[in-house]
């Protein structure tokens, strides 16, 4: 039995996914609901950053904090450890989130007015960085070659050579599919921007969850200019010094937790195979092959006539999910379902989808597509 087996309350944590009361208003679900919509994990926190936090937490003194080198130390050795990248303690800026830096670097590299490329289907909030600073959003839509997510170059250069698009917002590995790009992709992805005078961003978040197996290649690049302007644009919104918690975490994370991070993730990757061949038996649920993350995209164009359908089918299992129109242009058709679960709560969400979809074609009439 792994450690990943064992469920684990999350309603005490307050946490959203889990809440009553989000189940109920947002999806129409009882407190029996399996939420599977919401990216993050329902395993507790690896145990050297509880004992960290813990640790931490016995010293009564919550106040005003700094950087110890410690903190920008372990985030190179991690760097270098795992993927191979050399980083300099100069180099590294301490921000509040993936998505906050997301909307300053639109703020940073843009004028209002000008436009920001992204591949569709996309995490919503690429949108967001976008739209919320009056920016415009211009979208190139990944194409399905071999059941699996590829770049329309093609497409990609003719956006890039409009002269009002600046930046590229690159999501790598991809959300929601799961794709980890080649180098050689990335290489691509990196002649056009530089042909084009575009900005380069890539958001990498998912990179600690590769598969076994697969390799991933961070597209990231030094360059001092670059890093100056941010590093102003992060002045502007007044960021100083690190959440007193945060500091033992990261340092406890970067340091002690690579063997529970490669359990953890060869058990989601499990947890992948576990769905996929379970969902074999409904030949209308077409899942994505995946090579990273714990979300599964799965194409359900021909179980469903559209998303009311889709939506009224999981309510009817008592689950959440992502529905397709969520992820910002071409994702109608499809669902997002997250599998960081411990298996047997995996196990009798599955058990659900079954159960309804056994009947549901006498309940509904899907129109033939
Ligand atoms: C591609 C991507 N970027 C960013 C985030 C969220 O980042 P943060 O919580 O650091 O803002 C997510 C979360 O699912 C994501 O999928």
């Amino acid at each position: 039995m792994s450690q990943f087996d064992t469920l684990f309350d999350r309603k005490a944590g307050n946490a959203r996914k889990w809440a009553d009361s989000v189940l109920a208003k947002k999806f129409g679900l009882t407190p029996n609901a399996i939420p599977m919509d919401l990216a993050d994990l329902d395993f507790p926190v690896a145990p050297p950053i509880h004992d960290a936090v813990m640790a931490r937490a016995a010293v009564s003194d919550y106040s005003y904090t700094y950087i110890p080198d410690a903190f920008n130390e372990t985030v190179i050795a991690w760097n270098a450890r795992r993927f191979g990248l050399e980083l300099e303690a100069d180099w590294l800026k301490l921000s509040y989130g993936t998505v906050p830096t997301l909307h300053y670097i639109v703020q940073a590299f843009t004028a209002v007015g000008e436009s920001v490329l992204i591949n569709t289907p996309a995490y919503d909030p690429f949108a967001e960085a976008v739209e919320h600073n009056q920016r415009q959003l211009i979208t190139s839509p990944l194409k399905l070659e071999n059941d699996r997510y590829v770049f329309d170059f093609e497409d990609m250069a003719d956006k890039m050579a409009r002269p009002d698009v600046k930046v590229f917002i690159l999501c790598s590995p991809q959300n929601p599919s799961g794709r980890v790009w080649t180098a050689e992709e990335l290489e691509q992805v990196g002649d056009l921007c530089l042909q084009h005078h575009v900005l380069l961003v890539s958001d990498e978040i998912h990179r600690d969850i590769v598969y076994p197996g697969v390799h991933f290649t961070s597209i990231w690049q030094a360059c001092p200019a670059i890093r100056d302007r941010l590093a102003q644009q992060f002045a502007a919104n007044s960021i100083t010094s690190p959440n007193s918690f945060a500091i033992p975490a990261l340092i406890a994370a970067y340091t002690k937790c690579d063997a529970w991070l490669d359990e953890m993730v060869a058990y989601v990757a499990d947890n992948f195979a576990y769905l996929r061949d379970r969902l074999a038996e409904i030949p209308e649920m077409q899942v994505m092959p995946a090579e990273s993350g714990f979300l599964a995209w799965i194409d359900v164009r021909r179980l469903f006539a559209d998303e009311a359908e889709l939506k009224r089918f999981f309510t009817a299992c008592d689950l959440s999910c992502v529905v397709g129109s969520y992820f910002v242009a071409d994702g109608e058709g499809f669902v997002r379902l997250n599998i960081g679960m411990p298996r047997p709560l995996l196990k009798e969400a599955l058990d659900r989808i079954l159960a309804i979809y056994a009947t549901w074609h006498q309940q509904e009439a899907p129109v033939p597509k």
